[in-house]
């Protein structure tokens, strides 16, 4: 989704824009020339061709233009056919110099798997000089109109270099003069043809002005340009942020036929890097280019057709995405800025005194002694008061997580006893100058050091540091990984030389300090109401949160010194677009060393990643066989197979930023209870948004939270499919109706799986909202709470659908059958123990369908589950069937059938008719209610009517 667009002016924000993003000087042999059409290309000497795939040697082929780097004068292209719907080109130099992702970070299913060239979905085609290629579906015939235009075609490489200026108006370094293949050291560049004014979708993680389809530049468009280079930022517009995953999907729809066909395209490539999506004037087509800084052209095509199959064969590569505990599917509460356990405590008081399901508390670096990680402070939040509260939060079925940063503080002397960090030290675990030194950044406790997730022990250490952490004070029942793009204060290395017990440096301001007020307020704020400042007073006292010491802001001591030769470590030639301008920008200089040699330059974007599968890990040796419930800020490829993932320091107010109003939160209550991952969080010294804050949002809350925890079965069963196969819970509205172009660019309504559609309000002061229905008339659509029929229109255009404060659209697709909860209670434990309500709607043609994958909500699989298969046909009988072993103790009691037109005469229930007392019909909604049906899931069941 888009993210919510009215809140607050992000203007301030922008300012932190970078300067200088041209090449720098001074590094031999480069010529540092933006003009790359005068670089050679390559042409294909020799090719080695097997059933499976193609090995082919390229070789440059004219004099250097060594433009960003040194050109690499040997490469290798290694082509195979590995499934039937992936395809696998792997352009590398031959001497294997270049960086490329570990096997031991993300292990791939590629490699071993091939498959005969006849029985893929996908075809790989050459040119030999200059040397392009083209991937082509192979079920695309002349005539297809569909498949007129190759997947992937980077044959645009040998146009003749003419000089075009594209619309992207940024900096020189954009100036495009042709389109050869480029393979240097320090600098790497591949374009492919798009069709012109392509549907573009993924090349994450970003908030695309453009919204969820991204902009090609066609059609008035600006273009992108996709900065991938994991940066701890508040979520500003079109900049790279805290992941980088270069992955898309592209969606085509041939006008001719009316039908589409999707397909998707992976880099496999942790280098930081640019990717372009541009219409130069005059051309017919799009493009897309990639322009990385490290590594190697690694890309994967995945065949699709449809954009649910193009996802679920990319998770079926990297991995799918990991289980969660049934708990997590709870309503979240946290805020930085509770200062004490009394104050968390009261939190979880309130919400019970108001009725507010809470599942988990959170706590933020408020927690900590000195702001160091896995630390209870002594006197706000002393050890035995947070273990006695735990054990609370867990008597009463919930849950606590508490926050764990990135960097570790450096103790500072002796007498200073830290023992994750002399522990640390002890097993070599953190990051090295090029020295050998020790790299000493800054974060909020002050100095610190880096793990570095390639040294050996690193996996030991961190385990034991949580595992003691957990025993000791915190029994956390998941992990909130922050500040790991990695985040640091300087601008690369400020430890050398520096005096590391200096405590006289300039101070920083924290949000919500009386230097630092928190001044922004939602679009249609009102003053009058809520005063001109809010709670927060501009003069200088603080209504919430408290005056934490300041920690010190620490002199820049530039970078590290580099003892590297050669290449530039520190300024790559070629400038990528990050938003902090040079690499080493609030995060470790790209010339730290990690314990194998490798430098920070390659590895920067990893960081993330491999801190959260060690947290996984250590998750499970800590509670073993329990699935970790874990999110991270900074994700890239595969992080989903060990974490979550939240938005960062996101502006969603009611999620952080900023102050919030009664108004907006109780929008933002309403969307997020139908988000994966529901959680309000909020700054320091901002007004206080709790949901019982305000008697309209403790309401909007209650009933809002009260449907998703009847749908909770339903959002489990769409996480086990995303485990098992991939499948995106989560849908924008194409993915269910891919040929129904008035819905490429759709991203103000989203649905949940198949079946549930939201249409919610994202402007204030209104009181509807309009909202597409997707298949132009051919789908029936029921409105959630009172079971009506919409009135949709047939031609694709929107229906305005009423929306006062407190309500959320929330509506079912016809052909369904949702296993809920029947009578939510307060946390999901309870819930989950109650019976259980099935809703059916059934289609015109009298047919519907569905599944509800059942376990024990906990235990990491393999392990007893129940697949509960549900069909109704005919617009008469429905069958209930279990298949597995997990025994389900829950009863149904209550089963509603929708689109019923008339009242039956009889219904049976396994034979035996039902005493006309336990049901009714509602001639009106043409429902079947039937009540206290006792239903045993475990066994097959058949109900009919007529
Ligand atoms: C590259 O630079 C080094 C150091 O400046 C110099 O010794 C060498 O001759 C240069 N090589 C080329 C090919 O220009
Ligand atoms: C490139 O490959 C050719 C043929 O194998 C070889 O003779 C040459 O030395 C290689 N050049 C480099 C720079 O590796
Ligand atoms: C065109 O593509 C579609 C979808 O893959 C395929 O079913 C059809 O057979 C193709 N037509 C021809 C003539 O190849
Ligand atoms: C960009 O290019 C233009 C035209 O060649 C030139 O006048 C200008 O100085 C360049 N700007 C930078 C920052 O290099
Ligand atoms: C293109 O950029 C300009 C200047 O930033 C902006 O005003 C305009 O809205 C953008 N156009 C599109 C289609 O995003």
């Amino acid at each position: 989704m888009a993210s919510i667009c009215f809140l607050l002016t992000l203007l301030g924000y922008l300012s932190f824009v970078a300067g200088s993003l041209v090449p720098q000087e001074g590094h031999p042999n480069i010529t540092h020339s933006l003009n790359v059409s005068t670089c050679p290309g390559y042409t294909l000497h020799s090719l080695l061709e097997t059933d499976t795939g193609i090995s082919a040697w390229l070789g440059v082929a004219g004099p250097a233009c060594n433009a960003f780097g040194r050109d690499v004068v040997n490469l290798t292209v290694e082509v195979t056919y590995e499934i039937s719907t992936r395809l696998h080109v792997n352009i590398f130099d031959t001497a294997n110099a270049q960086f490329t992702i570990p096997e031991s970070v993300v292990p791939l299913e590629s490699g071993s798997t091939a498959i005969n060239k006849n029985n893929s979905d996908l075809q790989f085609n050459f040119e030999v000089s200059p040397f392009a290629f083209w991937i082509t579906r192979r079920s695309a015939g002349s005539d297809n109109h569909t498949e007129s235009q190759p997947l992937f075609d980077t044959r645009i490489s040998s146009l003749p270099a003419t000089p075009i200026s594209p619309v992207i108006p940024l900096d020189n370094s954009t100036a495009l003069d042709g389109f050869p293949l480029v393979f240097e050291d320090q600098y790497l560049q591949l374009t492919s043809a798009l069709p012109l004014n392509a549907n573009i979708y993924g090349l994450g993680e970003i908030i695309a002005s453009s919204g969820f389809r991204r902009d090609v530049g066609a059609n008035g468009g600006n273009g992108t340009i996709q900065t991938m280079w994991a940066r701890d930022i508040t979520d500003p517009i079109d900049q790279n942020i805290y992941g980088v995953h270069p992955v898309y999907m592209e969606h085509r729809f041939d006008e001719a036929t009316q039908k589409s066909q999707t397909h998707g395209v992976l880099l496999f490539s942790a280098s930081g890097s640019d990717i372009l999506l541009l219409t130069p004037p005059s051309f017919n087509t799009s493009l897309i280019q990639y322009r990385m800084i490290t590594g190697t052209l690694d890309l994967y095509f995945f065949s699709g057709p449809t954009p649910q199959t193009v996802i679920e064969q990319y998770g079926q590569l990297i991995g799918f995405p990991t289980w969660q505990p049934y708990f997590g599917f709870g309503f979240h509460l946290c805020r930085w800025g509770y200062s004490n356990v009394s104050e968390t405590k009261e939190q979880v008081t309130k919400m019970r005194e108001a009725g507010i399901p809470l599942e988990v508390m959170w706590n933020d670096i408020d927690l900590y002694h000195a702001v160091r990680d896995f630390t209870t402070d002594p006197v706000s939040f002393p050890a035995s008061e947070m273990k006695a509260f735990i054990d609370e939060l867990h008597a009463n079925n919930q849950h606590y997580i508490p926050i764990v940063d990135a960097a570790v503080a450096k103790q500072i002397n002796s007498s200073d006893i830290y023992d994750p960090y002399t522990r640390g030290v002890e097993l070599q675990t953190f990051m090295k100058n090029p020295d050998d030194s020790e790299y000493i950044g800054q974060v909020w406790p002050g100095y610190t050091v880096f793990p570095d997730w390639f040294s050996k022990n690193a996996e030991t250490w961190w385990t034991e540091a949580l595992k003691n952490w957990s025993q000791s004070a915190i029994d956390f029942d998941g992990i909130w990984l922050d500040m790991n793009e990695v985040s640091s204060f300087c601008t690369g290395s400020c430890g050398t030389g520096a005096d590391l017990s200096n405590t006289t440096i300039p101070g920083l301001f924290l949000p919500g300090t009386p230097e630092s007020p928190v001044v922004d307020y939602p679009e249609g704020y009102d003053s009058s109401k809520w005063g001109p400042s809010g709670n927060v007073s501009i003069n200088g006292t603080l209504t919430f949160g408290s005056d934490t010491p300041i920690p010190p802001m620490l002199l820049k001591r530039g970078l590290g010194a580099g003892k590297q030769s050669g290449i530039s470590v520190n300024d790559p030639p070629y400038a990528i677009h990050n938003g902090n301008g040079p690499l080493s920008v609030h995060t470790l200089a790209t010339n730290a060393t990690h314990a194998n040699g490798l430098i920070e330059l390659d590895t920067h974007n990893l960081h993330g990643l491999m801190e959260t599968k060690a947290t996984h890990q250590a998750l499970l040796s800590i509670h073993p066989s329990k699935r970790p419930f874990i999110i991270s800020r900074s994700t890239t490829l595969s992080s989903g197979r060990y974490a979550g993932h939240w938005l960062g320091d996101n502006f969603n107010t009611c999620g952080f930023i900023g102050n919030t109003d009664e108004e907006l939160c109780n929008r933002w209550m309403q969307l997020s209870a139908f988000m994966p991952f529901f959680r309000n969080h909020n700054q320091r010294g901002a007004l206080s948004q709790e949901p019982y804050r305000w008697d309209s949002v403790a309401e909007a809350s209650r009933k809002a939270i009260g449907v998703r925890y009847q749908l909770l079965p339903y959002w489990y069963t769409l996480f086990a499919n995303a485990s098992m196969m991939g499948t995106p819970p989560i849908r924008a509205l194409f993915y269910e109706f891919p040929d129904e172009p008035e819905l490429f660019s759709v991203d103000r309504q989203f649905l949940i799986g198949r079946e549930i559609l939201i249409t919610p309000v994202l402007t204030p002061n209104v009181s509807t909202v309009n909202g597409i229905f997707p298949g132009r008339g051919t789908v029936v659509w029921r409105d959630w709470y009172t079971h009506n029929v919409v009135n949709t229109t047939n031609d694709g255009s929107t229906t305005s659908l009423p929306a006062p404060l407190g309500h959320i659209n929330v509506h079912i697709r016809d052909g369904s059958v949702l296993l809920l909860h029947d009578k939510p209670v307060y946390t999901v434990t309870e819930t989950r123990a109650g019976p259980f309500a099935l809703l059916v709607c059934l289609s015109n043609d009298g047919s519907a369908f569905g599944t509800a994958y059942i376990d024990d909500g906990e235990t990491v699989p393999p392990t007893p589950n129940t697949t509960l298969t549900f069909e109704a046909s005919k617009g008469q009988k429905l069958e209930l069937s279990p298949k597995g072993s997990f025994r389900i103790s829950q009863t149904l009691e209550t089963l509603i059938i929708l689109g019923v037109p008339r009242e039956p005469a009889q219904i049976l229930l396994n034979g035996q008719r039902v005493h006309s007392n336990s049901w009714k019909y509602i001639a009106a909604q043409e429902k079947v209610v039937l009540t206290g049906m006792n239903v045993n899931l475990n066994i097959l069941t058949r109900i009919s009517w007529s």
